[in-house]
Protein backbone atom coordinates (compact mmCIF):
# COMPACT_ATOMS: atom_id res chain seq x y z
CA UNK A 1 0.00 0.00 0.00
CA UNK A 2 0.85 3.40 -0.22
CA UNK A 3 2.59 5.65 2.17
CA UNK A 4 0.23 9.04 3.18
CA UNK A 5 3.18 11.29 3.03
CA UNK A 6 5.53 8.59 2.05
CA UNK A 7 6.32 7.58 5.86
CA UNK A 8 8.60 5.11 6.16
CA UNK A 9 6.69 1.55 6.72
CA UNK A 10 8.44 -0.57 9.42
CA UNK A 11 8.37 -4.08 11.16
CA UNK A 12 7.21 -3.19 15.08
CA UNK A 13 10.71 -5.96 15.77
CA UNK A 14 12.72 -3.15 14.34
CA UNK A 15 10.94 -0.59 16.40
CA UNK A 16 14.39 0.46 18.14
CA UNK A 17 16.14 1.02 15.45
CA UNK A 18 13.88 3.86 14.39
CA UNK A 19 13.56 5.81 17.57
CA UNK A 20 12.60 9.58 17.22
CA UNK A 21 11.68 8.53 13.70
CA UNK A 22 7.83 9.33 12.34
CA UNK A 23 6.90 5.96 10.72
CA UNK A 24 4.06 3.76 10.10
CA UNK A 25 2.94 0.18 11.11
CA UNK A 26 0.37 -1.76 9.55
CA UNK A 27 -1.57 -4.59 11.67
CA UNK A 28 -4.20 -5.61 13.75
CA UNK A 29 -5.76 -4.05 16.38
CA UNK A 30 -5.46 -6.46 19.88
CA UNK A 31 -6.64 -3.87 22.36
CA UNK A 32 -7.50 -0.83 23.71
CA UNK A 33 -8.35 2.04 26.18
CA UNK A 34 -9.49 4.98 25.99
CA UNK A 35 -10.04 8.13 29.18
CA UNK A 36 -11.98 10.45 26.55
CA UNK A 37 -8.79 12.65 26.28
CA UNK A 38 -5.88 9.81 25.36
CA UNK A 39 -6.41 6.67 23.84
CA UNK A 40 -4.37 3.66 23.71
CA UNK A 41 -4.07 1.47 21.22
CA UNK A 42 -2.21 -2.06 20.73
CA UNK A 43 -0.88 -3.38 17.75
CA UNK A 44 0.40 -6.57 16.54
CA UNK A 45 2.11 -6.80 13.33
CA UNK A 46 3.54 -10.42 13.15
CA UNK A 47 6.71 -9.25 14.42
CA UNK A 48 5.59 -7.90 17.90
CA UNK A 49 2.95 -6.07 19.46
CA UNK A 50 3.77 -2.37 20.02
CA UNK A 51 1.52 0.30 22.07
CA UNK A 52 0.39 3.31 20.22
CA UNK A 53 -0.79 6.27 22.28
CA UNK A 54 -3.35 9.51 20.97
CA UNK A 55 -3.52 12.24 22.95
CA UNK A 56 -6.77 14.32 22.16
CA UNK A 57 -4.99 17.53 20.28
CA UNK A 58 -2.67 15.04 18.38
CA UNK A 59 -4.61 13.94 15.68
CA UNK A 60 -7.21 14.86 13.37
CA UNK A 61 -11.36 14.70 14.53
CA UNK A 62 -11.92 11.93 12.19
CA UNK A 63 -9.02 9.97 13.42
CA UNK A 64 -9.82 10.09 16.58
CA UNK A 65 -13.23 9.35 15.64
CA UNK A 66 -11.85 6.37 14.01
CA UNK A 67 -9.66 5.17 17.02
CA UNK A 68 -12.74 5.20 19.13
CA UNK A 69 -14.62 2.79 16.74
CA UNK A 70 -11.95 0.37 16.25
CA UNK A 71 -12.79 -3.32 17.15
CA UNK A 72 -10.17 -6.16 18.28
CA UNK A 73 -8.88 -7.25 15.04
CA UNK A 74 -9.59 -4.55 12.96
CA UNK A 75 -6.85 -3.91 10.88
CA UNK A 76 -5.24 -0.63 11.03
CA UNK A 77 -2.33 1.76 9.26
CA UNK A 78 -0.85 4.11 12.32
CA UNK A 79 1.37 6.73 11.78
CA UNK A 80 3.47 8.28 14.35
CA UNK A 81 6.77 9.02 16.58
CA UNK A 82 8.36 6.52 17.95
CA UNK A 83 10.08 6.98 21.14
CA UNK A 84 11.44 4.89 23.82
CA UNK A 85 9.61 3.85 27.24
CA UNK A 86 10.60 1.14 29.62
CA UNK A 87 7.18 0.25 30.92
CA UNK A 88 5.72 0.30 27.34
CA UNK A 89 5.88 -3.02 25.39
CA UNK A 90 9.14 -3.91 23.67
CA UNK A 91 10.32 -0.16 25.18
CA UNK A 92 9.14 1.37 22.37
CA UNK A 93 6.13 3.48 22.11
CA UNK A 94 4.45 5.45 19.77
CA UNK A 95 3.08 8.86 19.90
CA UNK A 96 0.36 8.53 17.16
CA UNK A 97 -0.30 11.58 14.21
CA UNK A 98 -2.90 9.47 12.29
CA UNK A 99 -5.20 6.45 12.23
CA UNK A 100 -6.29 4.84 8.90
CA UNK A 101 -8.78 2.66 9.03
CA UNK A 102 -8.34 -0.68 6.25
CA UNK A 103 -10.30 -3.27 7.34
CA UNK A 104 -13.13 -2.89 10.29
CA UNK A 105 -13.49 -6.72 12.27
CA UNK A 106 -16.58 -7.83 13.17
CA UNK A 107 -17.64 -9.10 16.39
CA UNK A 108 -14.54 -11.48 16.87
CA UNK A 109 -15.26 -14.85 17.94
CA UNK A 110 -11.76 -15.27 19.70
CA UNK A 111 -12.19 -13.43 22.86
CA UNK A 112 -9.48 -13.97 25.82
CA UNK A 113 -12.05 -15.83 27.37
CA UNK A 114 -11.33 -19.55 27.67
CA UNK A 115 -12.90 -21.52 24.76
CA UNK A 116 -12.68 -25.38 24.12
CA UNK A 117 -10.12 -27.28 22.36
CA UNK A 118 -12.87 -28.30 19.54
CA UNK A 119 -13.98 -24.40 19.36
CA UNK A 120 -10.73 -23.56 18.56
CA UNK A 121 -9.97 -26.31 15.79
CA UNK A 122 -12.86 -25.04 14.36
CA UNK A 123 -11.83 -21.35 14.05
CA UNK A 124 -7.56 -22.34 13.39
CA UNK A 125 -7.66 -20.03 10.52
CA UNK A 126 -8.02 -16.96 13.39
CA UNK A 127 -6.36 -19.18 16.53
CA UNK A 128 -3.28 -18.39 14.34
CA UNK A 129 -3.22 -15.17 15.76
CA UNK A 130 -2.95 -15.95 18.81
CA UNK A 131 0.65 -15.34 20.85
CA UNK A 132 0.94 -18.46 22.09
CA UNK A 133 0.21 -20.29 18.57
CA UNK A 134 2.36 -17.67 16.49
CA UNK A 135 5.23 -18.22 19.00
CA UNK A 136 5.13 -22.17 18.38
CA UNK A 137 5.18 -21.44 14.45
CA UNK A 138 8.08 -19.40 14.71
CA UNK A 139 9.57 -22.25 16.62
CA UNK A 140 8.36 -24.26 13.80
CA UNK A 141 10.25 -22.37 11.44
CA UNK A 142 13.69 -22.29 13.13
CA UNK A 143 13.38 -25.95 13.65
CA UNK A 144 12.63 -26.37 9.68
CA UNK A 145 15.64 -23.79 9.63
CA UNK A 146 17.86 -25.71 11.37
CA UNK A 147 17.07 -28.56 9.59
CA UNK A 148 17.74 -27.21 6.51
CA UNK A 149 20.94 -25.37 7.51
CA UNK A 150 22.54 -28.62 9.48
CA UNK A 151 21.91 -31.11 6.97
CA UNK A 152 23.70 -28.37 4.64
CA UNK A 153 26.74 -28.41 6.42
CA UNK A 154 27.00 -31.81 6.98
CA UNK A 155 27.41 -32.10 3.11
CA UNK A 156 23.84 -33.11 2.08
CA UNK A 157 22.30 -32.11 -0.91
CA UNK A 158 18.15 -31.45 -1.06
CA UNK A 159 16.63 -33.72 -2.96
CA UNK A 160 12.41 -33.68 -2.85
CA UNK A 161 10.63 -36.90 -3.15
CA UNK A 162 7.34 -37.03 -5.12
CA UNK A 163 3.84 -37.26 -3.21
CA UNK A 164 1.79 -39.49 -5.67
CA UNK A 165 3.38 -42.89 -5.06
CA UNK A 166 2.81 -46.17 -6.63
CA UNK A 167 3.28 -48.15 -3.70
CA UNK A 168 3.60 -48.61 0.53
CA UNK A 169 6.79 -47.64 2.28
CA UNK A 170 5.72 -48.06 5.41
CA UNK A 171 3.07 -50.79 5.40
CA UNK A 172 -0.23 -50.74 3.90
CA UNK A 173 -2.70 -50.55 6.56
CA UNK A 174 -1.85 -46.52 6.79
CA UNK A 175 -1.95 -46.01 2.50
CA UNK A 176 -3.96 -43.13 1.59
CA UNK A 177 -5.24 -44.32 -1.84
CA UNK A 178 -6.19 -41.91 -4.83
CA UNK A 179 -7.24 -42.05 -8.38
CA UNK A 180 -4.42 -41.42 -10.77
CA UNK A 181 -5.95 -40.84 -14.22
CA UNK A 182 -6.93 -44.28 -14.83
CA UNK A 183 -4.70 -46.07 -12.38
CA UNK A 184 -4.49 -45.80 -8.11
CA UNK A 185 -1.57 -44.26 -6.78
CA UNK A 186 -1.03 -43.93 -3.13
CA UNK A 187 0.00 -40.32 -1.02
CA UNK A 188 3.67 -40.82 -0.03
CA UNK A 189 3.98 -42.37 3.46
CA UNK A 190 7.78 -41.38 3.57
CA UNK A 191 10.06 -40.28 0.93
CA UNK A 192 13.16 -42.99 2.09
CA UNK A 193 12.79 -45.08 -0.72
CA UNK A 194 13.23 -42.35 -3.58
CA UNK A 195 16.36 -40.95 -1.17
CA UNK A 196 17.87 -44.14 -1.38
CA UNK A 197 18.08 -43.60 -5.45
CA UNK A 198 19.26 -40.37 -4.92
CA UNK A 199 21.63 -41.33 -2.51
CA UNK A 200 23.27 -43.72 -5.05
CA UNK A 201 23.70 -41.02 -7.61
CA UNK A 202 24.79 -37.92 -4.70
CA UNK A 203 26.18 -39.92 -1.55
CA UNK A 204 24.32 -37.62 0.81
CA UNK A 205 20.87 -36.17 0.08
CA UNK A 206 17.90 -35.56 2.27
CA UNK A 207 14.12 -34.72 1.25
CA UNK A 208 12.00 -32.22 3.74
CA UNK A 209 7.97 -32.75 2.72
CA UNK A 210 4.79 -33.37 3.59
CA UNK A 211 3.57 -37.62 4.56
CA UNK A 212 0.35 -39.17 5.11
CA UNK A 213 -0.81 -41.52 6.88
CA UNK A 214 -4.13 -43.19 7.42
CA UNK A 215 -3.13 -43.30 11.33
CA UNK A 216 -6.81 -44.76 12.84
CA UNK A 217 -5.15 -43.86 16.29
CA UNK A 218 -6.61 -40.88 18.24
CA UNK A 219 -3.13 -39.70 20.20
CA UNK A 220 -1.48 -36.80 20.99
CA UNK A 221 1.39 -37.89 18.68
CA UNK A 222 -0.69 -38.79 15.56
CA UNK A 223 -1.60 -36.18 12.98
CA UNK A 224 -2.66 -37.81 9.37
CA UNK A 225 -0.49 -35.20 7.49
CA UNK A 226 3.10 -34.75 9.08
CA UNK A 227 6.05 -32.97 8.22
CA UNK A 228 8.95 -35.18 7.94
CA UNK A 229 12.50 -34.49 7.08
CA UNK A 230 14.68 -37.90 5.81
CA UNK A 231 18.35 -37.55 5.61
CA UNK A 232 20.06 -40.91 3.46
CA UNK A 233 23.45 -41.67 3.24
CA UNK A 234 25.36 -44.17 1.32
CA UNK A 235 28.12 -45.85 2.60
CA UNK A 236 27.07 -44.74 6.22
CA UNK A 237 26.29 -47.49 9.11
CA UNK A 238 23.31 -47.75 11.71
CA UNK A 239 26.01 -45.95 13.95
CA UNK A 240 27.26 -43.16 11.81
CA UNK A 241 23.93 -42.07 11.38
CA UNK A 242 22.74 -42.59 15.03
CA UNK A 243 25.44 -40.18 15.22
CA UNK A 244 24.27 -37.44 13.21
CA UNK A 245 20.47 -37.58 14.75
CA UNK A 246 22.65 -36.84 17.89
CA UNK A 247 24.18 -33.86 16.36
CA UNK A 248 20.86 -32.72 14.74
CA UNK A 249 19.03 -32.77 17.81
CA UNK A 250 22.37 -31.12 19.74
CA UNK A 251 21.97 -28.25 16.81
CA UNK A 252 18.39 -27.82 16.99
CA UNK A 253 17.81 -27.75 20.82
CA UNK A 254 20.65 -25.25 20.61
CA UNK A 255 19.84 -22.48 18.26
CA UNK A 256 16.10 -22.71 19.27
CA UNK A 257 17.22 -21.84 22.52
CA UNK A 258 19.15 -19.11 21.57
CA UNK A 259 16.79 -17.97 18.72
CA UNK A 260 13.55 -18.05 20.03
CA UNK A 261 13.73 -17.24 24.21
CA UNK A 262 10.48 -15.03 24.01
CA UNK A 263 8.31 -17.56 22.18
CA UNK A 264 9.79 -20.22 24.42
CA UNK A 265 8.64 -17.44 27.53
CA UNK A 266 5.21 -17.38 25.94
CA UNK A 267 4.63 -20.84 25.13
CA UNK A 268 5.84 -21.41 29.05
CA UNK A 269 8.65 -24.21 28.47
CA UNK A 270 9.99 -25.24 31.12
CA UNK A 271 13.99 -24.12 29.15
CA UNK A 272 15.98 -25.77 31.84
CA UNK A 273 14.84 -29.24 30.75
CA UNK A 274 16.36 -27.96 27.29
CA UNK A 275 19.52 -27.02 28.59
CA UNK A 276 20.07 -30.87 29.45
CA UNK A 277 19.95 -31.72 26.18
CA UNK A 278 23.62 -32.37 25.59
CA UNK A 279 25.56 -35.10 23.56
CA UNK A 280 26.41 -37.97 24.06
CA UNK A 281 22.57 -39.37 24.63
CA UNK A 282 22.64 -42.76 25.70
CA UNK A 283 22.30 -45.86 23.08
CA UNK A 284 20.60 -49.09 24.48
CA UNK A 285 19.68 -52.53 22.99
CA UNK A 286 16.09 -53.30 22.80
CA UNK A 287 16.29 -56.27 24.87
CA UNK A 288 17.51 -53.53 27.69
CA UNK A 289 14.90 -51.37 27.41
CA UNK A 290 12.24 -54.63 27.41
CA UNK A 291 14.23 -55.09 30.84
CA UNK A 292 13.54 -51.89 32.12
CA UNK A 293 9.79 -51.84 31.37
CA UNK A 294 9.96 -55.68 33.00
CA UNK A 295 11.84 -53.87 36.23
CA UNK A 296 9.01 -51.00 36.61
CA UNK A 297 6.73 -53.89 36.83
CA UNK A 298 4.87 -53.43 33.37
CA UNK A 299 3.32 -56.40 31.69
CA UNK A 300 5.88 -56.03 28.20
CA UNK A 301 6.18 -59.36 25.84
CA UNK A 302 9.69 -59.31 24.40
CA UNK A 303 9.04 -58.85 20.70
CA UNK A 304 6.41 -56.36 20.52
CA UNK A 305 7.21 -52.92 19.49
CA UNK A 306 6.96 -50.30 22.56
CA UNK A 307 3.25 -48.65 22.58
CA UNK A 308 3.11 -44.45 24.15
CA UNK A 309 3.23 -45.61 27.93
CA UNK A 310 6.29 -47.98 27.28
CA UNK A 311 7.93 -45.35 25.12
CA UNK A 312 7.23 -43.04 28.36
CA UNK A 313 8.31 -45.05 31.08
CA UNK A 314 11.80 -45.47 28.85
CA UNK A 315 12.68 -42.05 28.21
CA UNK A 316 11.63 -41.09 31.55
CA UNK A 317 15.02 -42.48 32.90
CA UNK A 318 16.99 -39.92 31.00
CA UNK A 319 17.39 -35.78 31.03
CA UNK A 320 18.07 -36.18 27.11
CA UNK A 321 16.55 -37.81 24.07
CA UNK A 322 17.77 -42.21 23.83
CA UNK A 323 18.40 -44.34 21.08
CA UNK A 324 16.70 -47.76 21.29
CA UNK A 325 18.93 -49.69 18.68
CA UNK A 326 18.27 -53.62 17.44
CA UNK A 327 14.41 -53.78 17.21
CA UNK A 328 12.98 -57.28 16.21
CA UNK A 329 12.23 -57.46 12.11
CA UNK A 330 9.08 -58.13 12.86
CA UNK A 331 7.82 -55.03 14.33
CA UNK A 332 9.50 -52.93 11.67
CA UNK A 333 9.39 -51.62 7.92
CA UNK A 334 10.41 -54.59 5.01
CA UNK A 335 13.76 -52.72 4.32
CA UNK A 336 15.35 -53.05 7.29
CA UNK A 337 19.18 -55.05 7.55
CA UNK A 338 18.89 -57.93 9.41
CA UNK A 339 21.48 -58.07 12.88
CA UNK A 340 23.99 -60.05 12.30
CA UNK A 341 24.52 -60.83 15.88
CA UNK A 342 20.71 -62.24 15.94
CA UNK A 343 18.44 -62.36 12.78
CA UNK A 344 15.23 -61.75 14.71
CA UNK A 345 16.14 -58.68 15.01
CA UNK A 346 17.36 -55.76 12.32
CA UNK A 347 19.97 -52.68 12.37
CA UNK A 348 17.23 -50.11 13.38
CA UNK A 349 16.91 -47.24 15.81
CA UNK A 350 14.51 -45.14 16.81
CA UNK A 351 15.08 -42.07 19.15
CA UNK A 352 12.99 -41.26 22.03
CA UNK A 353 12.72 -37.75 23.45
CA UNK A 354 12.17 -37.30 27.08
CA UNK A 355 9.24 -36.10 29.35
CA UNK A 356 7.34 -38.42 27.91
CA UNK A 357 7.04 -37.25 24.09
CA UNK A 358 8.55 -40.43 22.87
CA UNK A 359 9.64 -41.94 19.51
CA UNK A 360 10.41 -38.50 17.58
CA UNK A 361 13.08 -40.37 14.74
CA UNK A 362 13.36 -43.71 13.13
CA UNK A 363 15.83 -44.92 11.21
CA UNK A 364 18.36 -47.81 10.45
CA UNK A 365 20.65 -49.75 8.27
CA UNK A 366 19.01 -50.70 4.57
CA UNK A 367 19.20 -53.98 3.49
CA UNK A 368 21.96 -55.08 1.28
CA UNK A 369 20.25 -58.10 0.03
CA UNK A 370 18.43 -58.71 -2.85
CA UNK A 371 17.21 -61.84 -2.30
CA UNK A 372 16.48 -61.58 1.30
CA UNK A 373 14.66 -57.78 0.23
CA UNK A 374 12.42 -60.17 -2.10
CA UNK A 375 11.46 -62.41 0.19
CA UNK A 376 10.63 -59.59 2.80
CA UNK A 377 8.91 -57.60 0.24
CA UNK A 378 6.50 -61.19 0.27
CA UNK A 379 6.46 -61.28 3.37
CA UNK A 380 5.13 -57.52 3.91
CA UNK A 381 2.42 -58.64 1.10
CA UNK A 382 3.44 -55.66 -1.10
CA UNK A 383 3.94 -56.35 -5.23
CA UNK A 384 7.08 -56.78 -6.55
CA UNK A 385 6.13 -55.72 -9.45
CA UNK A 386 5.97 -51.96 -7.76
CA UNK A 387 9.37 -52.49 -6.16
CA UNK A 388 11.69 -53.52 -9.22
CA UNK A 389 13.06 -50.10 -9.64
CA UNK A 390 13.70 -50.29 -6.40
CA UNK A 391 15.30 -53.44 -6.26
CA UNK A 392 17.56 -51.75 -8.85
CA UNK A 393 19.77 -50.14 -6.38
CA UNK A 394 20.63 -53.37 -4.86
CA UNK A 395 21.23 -54.86 -8.90
CA UNK A 396 23.69 -51.67 -9.66
CA UNK A 397 26.41 -51.19 -7.84
CA UNK A 398 24.52 -51.57 -4.26
CA UNK A 399 26.56 -50.22 -1.23
CA UNK A 400 25.66 -49.81 2.62
CA UNK A 401 23.63 -47.25 3.58
CA UNK A 402 21.93 -45.94 6.20
CA UNK A 403 19.60 -42.88 6.98
CA UNK A 404 16.46 -41.62 9.32
CA UNK A 405 13.28 -39.78 9.28
CA UNK A 406 13.04 -37.26 12.01
CA UNK A 407 9.19 -35.99 12.52
CA UNK A 408 8.57 -32.04 12.23
CA UNK A 409 5.33 -31.98 14.53
CA UNK A 410 6.91 -34.41 17.11
CA UNK A 411 10.17 -32.20 17.76
CA UNK A 412 8.09 -29.39 18.13
CA UNK A 413 5.88 -30.45 20.57
CA UNK A 414 9.03 -31.68 22.68
CA UNK A 415 11.09 -28.72 21.73
CA UNK A 416 8.18 -26.35 22.79
CA UNK A 417 6.34 -28.47 25.49
CA UNK A 418 3.29 -28.71 23.69
CA UNK A 419 0.50 -31.41 25.18
CA UNK A 420 -0.83 -32.43 21.64
CA UNK A 421 0.74 -32.42 18.14
CA UNK A 422 -2.04 -30.71 17.09
CA UNK A 423 -1.19 -27.31 18.14
CA UNK A 424 2.45 -28.14 15.93
CA UNK A 425 1.18 -27.59 12.59
CA UNK A 426 -0.33 -24.78 11.27
CA UNK A 427 -3.56 -26.69 9.51
CA UNK A 428 -3.60 -30.04 11.46
CA UNK A 429 -5.35 -32.99 9.54
CA UNK A 430 -6.49 -35.70 12.41
CA UNK A 431 -8.75 -38.66 12.35
CA UNK A 432 -11.70 -36.52 12.77
CA UNK A 433 -10.78 -33.28 11.06
CA UNK A 434 -10.15 -31.61 7.78
CA UNK A 435 -11.49 -28.55 8.36
CA UNK A 436 -10.54 -25.69 8.28
O1 LIG B 1 9.25 -44.21 12.08
P1 LIG B 1 8.70 -43.76 10.77
O2 LIG B 1 7.44 -44.37 10.30
O3 LIG B 1 9.86 -43.95 9.72
C1 LIG B 1 9.78 -43.75 8.38
O4 LIG B 1 8.86 -43.25 7.79
C2 LIG B 1 11.07 -44.05 7.68
N1 LIG B 1 10.78 -44.29 6.26
C3 LIG B 1 12.01 -42.90 7.88
C4 LIG B 1 13.35 -43.11 7.22
O5 LIG B 1 14.11 -43.93 7.69
N2 LIG B 1 13.63 -42.37 6.18
O6 LIG B 1 8.46 -42.17 10.84
C5 LIG B 1 9.53 -41.32 11.15
C6 LIG B 1 9.08 -40.22 12.07
C7 LIG B 1 8.57 -40.69 13.42
O7 LIG B 1 9.61 -40.95 14.31
C8 LIG B 1 7.72 -39.51 13.85
O8 LIG B 1 8.52 -38.44 14.35
C9 LIG B 1 7.12 -39.07 12.54
O9 LIG B 1 7.97 -39.52 11.51
N3 LIG B 1 5.77 -39.63 12.37
C10 LIG B 1 4.63 -38.98 12.68
N4 LIG B 1 4.41 -37.75 13.17
C11 LIG B 1 3.13 -37.36 13.36
N5 LIG B 1 2.07 -38.14 13.07
C12 LIG B 1 2.24 -39.38 12.57
N6 LIG B 1 1.18 -40.12 12.25
C13 LIG B 1 3.57 -39.85 12.35
N7 LIG B 1 4.10 -40.99 11.87
C14 LIG B 1 5.44 -40.84 11.90
MG1 LIG C 1 8.67 -45.31 13.69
Amino acid sequence: MDSPGNTPWIRIRDAREHVGETVEVRGWLTHKRSSGKVQFLVVRDGSGLMQCVAGRQDVSDADWATGESLTQESSVILRGTLKTDPRSLGGVEMGLLGITLVGRAESYPITPKEHGVDYLMDHRHLWLRAPRQQAILRVRDEIIATFRDFMRQEGFLLIDAPIFTPSACEGTSTLFETQYFDDKAYLSQSGQLYMEAAAMALGRVYCLGPAFRAEKSKTRRHLIEFWMMEPEWAWATLDDVIALEERLLVATVERVLTRCGEDLKVVERDISRLEKVKAPFPRIHYSDAVKMLHDAGMPFEWGSDFGAPDETEISNRFDTPVFVKHYPAAVKAFYMEPDPADPRLCLSCDCLAPEGYGEIIGGGQRMSSLELLTQRIDEHGLPQAAFEWYKDLRRYGSVPHSGFGIGVERTLAWIAGLEHVRESIPFPRMLNRLSP
